[in-house]
């Protein structure tokens, strides 16, 4: 498919006004996008677990404007009040997907959103709030066009939520999307997250995710600038290639359960994408003395009694701890006892692999 595919025939008619709501949950990628070329298209390939309760449920209220109305006209309440510091960042989706949904400027909208996890926890919240964004437009766009097949209002979802934020586009479905071309995967593309297909170890199944909210701070750098040091970075070239062949190292590693090779792949992509940030220039770090503390204590602890856990991290100080559903009560038990003391606060998040955006 190419960009071509997303942009409508002209509308027959357009429908006064409406609502639609839906909630999409947060994803951690394992293999990380980490650089991008223009209009979002990412420098490598990314493969991600979907998450499953931390999630931003957005409302979108939609009435025609008068004709001839030019430009954008939106409000936008997060977590009930209005939130003016927000609007930016929407113009500037509004302005990349507006070829797409030609309908965006003859619209007023209110957009009402909120998010599962609590207010600045430091999580990533731009994956699942322009994935749900994304759905509410498109709701609209199926209204218009209702014969639309469902396979292409989900991977329009994506290519829309990919155009807000890049990692936004894995954040549609669940429990594992991969977004960017990779020859080993079927139908992978640059443009949308694509549902991963191969076989997958019953290991895997409600595989847990545990968010140690090390640092709650605004971040010093942001995700779009640390994207942008990757042009002209000294090892940028090897790190595309190497995340192709993580992706394929771990494709089999879902199908065998191999979870010693899954702890070697996810924490070294956590690692390498920490290592691009201190070897860029500006060369920045964004984890903080007690990230290295809890991966210390994490090694530590599964070197002691041999339980598959390991960590990734994101652009951030955070900590997400992975581990098997079997072992949860123990993980929980060593996180409670070894690993909160560090976490600003004591806040974490229970979390676990979850499927995708689901309509309210
Ligand atoms: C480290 O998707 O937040 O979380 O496209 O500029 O919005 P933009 O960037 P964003 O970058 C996410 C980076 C990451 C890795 C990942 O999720 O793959």
């Amino acid at each position: 498919m190419t960009e071509q595919d997303f942009v409508p025939s002209p509308y027959e008619h357009l429908i006064p006004q409406g609502k639609t709501s839906w909630r999409s949950p947060s994803n951690i990628a394992l293999v990380k996008y980490w650089g991008k070329l223009a209009n979002q298209i990412p420098a490598n390939p990314s493969i991600s677990f979907t998450l499953n309760t931390a999630e931003t449920i957005t409302s979108l209220d939609y009435k025609l404007r008068k004709k001839g109305s030019e430009g954008f006209s939106f409000d936008l309440r997060f977590e009930g009040k209005p939130k003016d510091d927000f609007k930016p960042k929407i113009e500037t989706f509004f302005h990349r997907i507006a070829t797409y949904l030609p309908f965006l400027t003859q619209y007023h909208f209110e957009i009402d959103t909120h998010n599962s996890f609590p207010h600045s926890s430091g999580i990533a919240s731009s994956a699942s709030s322009m994935a749900a964004l994304s759905l509410c437009l498109m709701e609209l766009e199926l209204a218009l066009y209702p014969e639309m097949d469902e396979n292409y209002f989900f991977k329009k979802a994506s290519f829309l939520a990919r155009l807000g934020s890049g990692s936004a586009c894995r954040s549609i479905k669940g429990p594992i999307v991969e977004w960017g071309h990779h020859k080993g995967i079927n139908n992978s593309s640059d443009l949308f997250g694509t549902l991963y297909k191969g076989e997958v170890h019953a290991v895997f199944q409600n595989y847990q995710d545990t968010i140690l909210l090390v640092d709650k701070g605004e971040k010093k750098v942001s995700s779009t600038a640390g994207h942008a040091l990757m042009h002209n970075h000294p090892f940028a070239r090897e790190r595309f290639a190497q995340a192709h062949e993580n992706i394929t190292r771990l494709t089999s590693v879902f199908k065998d359960g191999d979870l010693d090779l899954f702890i070697q792949v996810v924490e070294s992509e956590a690692l390498t994408l920490h290592a691009m940030m201190m070897t860029s220039l500006p060369y920045f770090i964004l984890m903080k003395p007690q990230t290295l503390v809890i991966i210390e204590k994490i090694w530590a602890y599964r070197t002691a009694t041999q339980i598959p856990v390991c960590f990734t991290l994101d652009a951030g100080a955070n900590v997400h701890v992975l581990y098997p559903e079997r072992d949860r009560d123990k993980v929980l038990q060593f996180i409670k006892n070894e690993l909160v003391a560090y976490c600003e606060n004591g806040q974490y998040i229970c979390d676990q692999i979850g499927y995708g955006s689901k309509k309210v």
